[in-house]
């Protein structure tokens, strides 16, 4: 067997797959997440090895696994979070978290200082949550903590180096650390010049598949697993998410309908250029890359539409309902930016809309342009794709998305692609028990992996009438951000 560690944001769940891609056993522990100021959000780097460790003692103790048959175990991990260590690598300070937003000063001072070049160089635009407006925060604010640091981790790199003894980074997750030049795959020297940064504490770089190191003497006598257990690099998780979706070749798009929605493609080369408009990051898979969207209220939105206007009714029936409206709602068309916006409109003032309300609407054509609304807002990022000259024909669906078959219709007739789900979705720790699986050497390579791990159900395939219609509604719905940012900013 092999273990996959999803270390996420809230807790830490660790997954034993056999040779099939069986989940036969998985364990979780939570940690809590510290939010001492608004905006601020920081975790304790301790907690997320206390949490592993017991979820595999627990696995070990209930018969779940024995020690010695686990033949690797890799990682997926939240991304961004600055763990930061001193000469003896202890850690100096909780970590910041990839959602903590103290850092709009040094976003902007980012851009200021580099311009252009840092997009050409690190591929993306600064967000307040990447790595690095983090490392210049803590450099800017605590200088007594900063004069100490040896070097930087993200958090799964952390665990793996408190599971090893081996310090590095990995890449998928070191591109989103925006110091990385992608294409090239070594640090930026003109980011660490250009901000002053030693390039010393600059971690060592290895693949996601690659071998990291095998489980330490300390580690093994604190945790029960064998010394013999080898551990590999592990990925960002949504590149592992991706990795347990499929997400292998070039004519694969994963759209996960999540709390916010990602919108994801695999990318041959980094040959593509977004210039920014999109995340751009190293893919699990040696010098792949993917693109990513993000929709900030997908799920979001129908949540906040049914606890508000059908708070009784069960969710299924709620969704299902919405295929008594027609296509296009009767009319009816919303925008999900009620929390703000991401992709195409990084925007957090914007708010959302109904437009078109008539006499004879019903909840149901309310519930249908919820519906549709938050998959006109992930076409807005396919758009993007297309514009690259991309070739896209399959669209893997993920979350919530996928658990309606009234929703998935209506993704492939909005997106005009092949809609499929999964079979047995397991999420971003399925992508790290693949990971694992590769780098033990059960199969060639990740796409080898997933031949026999991953596999979809029925496909959805656009219906011309519909897609007609969607496409004359979707020109509506790219008039509404530009309109109501007059009226809402
Ligand atoms: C991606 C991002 C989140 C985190 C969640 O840029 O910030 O998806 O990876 O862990």
């Amino acid at each position: 067997v092999v273990l996959g560690v999803d270390l996420g944001t809230s807790a830490v769940k660790v997954s034993v797959v056999d040779r099939k891609g069986t989940i036969i056993a998985q364990e979780g522990y939570d940690y809590p997440l510290s939010q001492l100021k608004p905006g601020y959000s920081e975790q304790n780097p301790e907690d997320w090895v206390t949490a592993t460790t017991v979820a595999i003692a627990r696995l070990i103790l209930n018969d779940h696994i024995k020690p010695e048959d686990i033949e690797g175990i890799s990682y997926s991990g939240q991304m961004h979070g600055l763990v930061l260590l001193d000469e003896n690598n202890q850690v100096l300070r909780p970590a910041i978290l990839w959602n903590d937003t103290r850092t709009t000063a040094q976003r902007k001072e980012i851009l200021d200082v580099m311009g252009q070049e840092f997009i050409d160089i690190t591929r993306n635009v600064p967000l307040e949550g990447f790595t690095l407006p983090k490392l210049l925060w803590v450099k800017e604010n605590e200088p007594k903590i900063y004069a100490k640091v040896k070097t930087f981790l993200l958090p799964k790199d952390y665990l793996r180096y408190r599971m090893t003894g081996n310090l590095a980074m990995e890449y998928s997750d070191a591109a989103g650390t925006v110091m990385l030049d992608e294409a090239n795959k070594t640090w930026s020297k003109e980011v660490a010049e250009k901000f002053d940064l030693p390039l010393s504490i600059f971690p060592g770089l290895i693949e996601s598949i690659e071998l990291a190191g095998n489980i330490s003497d300390s580690y093994s006598a604190f945790s029960g697993l064998t010394t013999d257990t080898k551990v590999f690099g592990g990925a960002a998780d949504n590149a592992a998410g991706a990795i347990g979706a499929g997400i292998l070749y070039p004519n694969m798009v994963m759209s996960s309908i999540g709390t916010s929605g990602v919108v994801l493609k695999y990318e041959d080369s980094a040959d593509v250029n977004y210039n920014g408009k999109l995340h751009f990051f190293n893919h699990a898979i040696p010098n792949k890359y993917y693109t990513m969207g993000v929709t900030l209220a997908a799920g979001y939105s129908l949540s906040w539409f049914k606890k508000t206007f059908a708070e009784d009714a069960d969710f299924s029936t709620f969704v299902l309902d919405a295929d008594k409206s027609t296509v296009g709602a009767n009319g009816l068309l919303f925008t999900p930016y009620i929390v703000g916006e991401r992709t195409p409109h990084p925007d957090s003032d914007i708010r959302g809309s109904f437009i078109g309300i008539d006499g004879t609407h019903t909840k149901n054509d309310f519930t249908r342009a919820v519906l549709e609304g938050i998959v006109f807002s992930f076409e807005d990022i396919m758009t993007i794709f297309d514009a690259q000259g991309n070739d896209f024909d399959t669209v893997v669906s993920i979350g919530g998305g996928a658990k309606s078959p009234v929703w998935l219709q209506i993704q492939a007739d909005i997106f005009n692609k092949k809609v499929v789900s999964l079979v047995n979705e397991q999420g971003p720790g399925m992508g790290a028990a693949m990971i694992a699986a590769t780098g033990a050497g059960w199969f060639d390579s990740l796409q080898d992996t997933a031949k026999e791990f991953v596999s979809y159900g029925k496909e959805y395939l656009p219906n011309p009438e519909n897609v007609k219609k969607y496409q004359e509604l979707y020109q509506l719905y790219t008039k509404v951000y530009q309109q109501t940012a007059e009226i809402s900013h």
